[in-house]
């Protein structure tokens, strides 16, 4: 029988997962990031995308709402923020696939997307779950393809370090440590992207969030 996934949900623990919007709202500059995100990827109405850790569905219904004739994935290993977003989803009234991941072979074919989006996912993800996940990332992209991550990044001063913290806490040092270190871009590389850059960087409430972008070049 097949291991259950190890993950770490959105706010910790599965009781918790059902606020997660909510304190999205509150707590960060929420719709900032994401439209900072939006713009760094620069979609096109012809585009197949791929939200990784798509969580609540936030992103995917913003895609279709500005690029409705884009085709939207959304993938995330908890079926229960799943559920959530299926709702979200239906009320929207937007076509978007949403399907689960078991944390080994994300459930695509090779070359199957133009970009692969990610926000917030890679600080719940220890260094071995980071490069199988961006290894993955990479089979599932055409070649040329872009993958755009917004995650917590390098802090930007101390005020920003200490602001940290409490993620780091929360979500565990191990998971976030590369980030808070800015190694993200190296790992990256490390798992088969070129061109890797950090396109941008906001200060929240909760530390330094970065943006980058990649290549899959080969
Ligand atoms: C902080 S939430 C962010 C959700 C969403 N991307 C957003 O920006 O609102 C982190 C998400 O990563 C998902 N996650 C955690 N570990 C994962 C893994 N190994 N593979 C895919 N998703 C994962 C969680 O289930 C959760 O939905």
């Amino acid at each position: 029988m097949r291991e259950k996934p190890r993950f770490v949900p959105a706010l910790k623990f599965d009781w918790l997962t059902r606020f997660f919007d909510p304190l999205m709202k509150l707590s960060m500059v929420e719709k900032r990031f994401r439209e900072a995100l939006l713009f760094q990827a620069n979609i096109k109405d012809s585009d197949i995308i791929l939200d990784f850790g798509c969580g609540t569905g936030t992103l995917l219904i913003m895609v279709k709402e500005r690029f409705p004739n884009a085709i939207a994935y959304g993938v995330d290993i908890d079926s229960n923020i799943l559920k959530i977003a299926q709702e979200k989803v239906k009320d929207s009234g937007h076509e978007i696939f949403l399907n689960s991941y078991d944390g080994i072979l994300l459930p695509y074919g090779d070359k199957m997307f133009d970009k692969v989006l990610s926000s917030l996912v890679f600080h719940h993800l220890a260094r071995d779950q980071k490069i199988a996940a961006l290894k993955g990332i990479h089979r599932i992209l055409r070649r040329g393809g872009e993958l755009h991550i917004l995650d917590f990044g390098k802090a930007q001063n101390i005020l920003m370090r200490g602001m940290f913290l409490p993620i780091q806490i929360f979500d565990g040092f191990a998971n976030t440590s590369d980030n808070v270190k800015g190694l993200l871009p190296k790992i990256i590389e490390e798992a088969g992207f070129d061109e890797v850059v950090e396109n941008k960087r906001i200060n929240t409430l909760f530390g330094t969030i970065s943006l980058y972008s990649a290549v899959k070049l080969g």
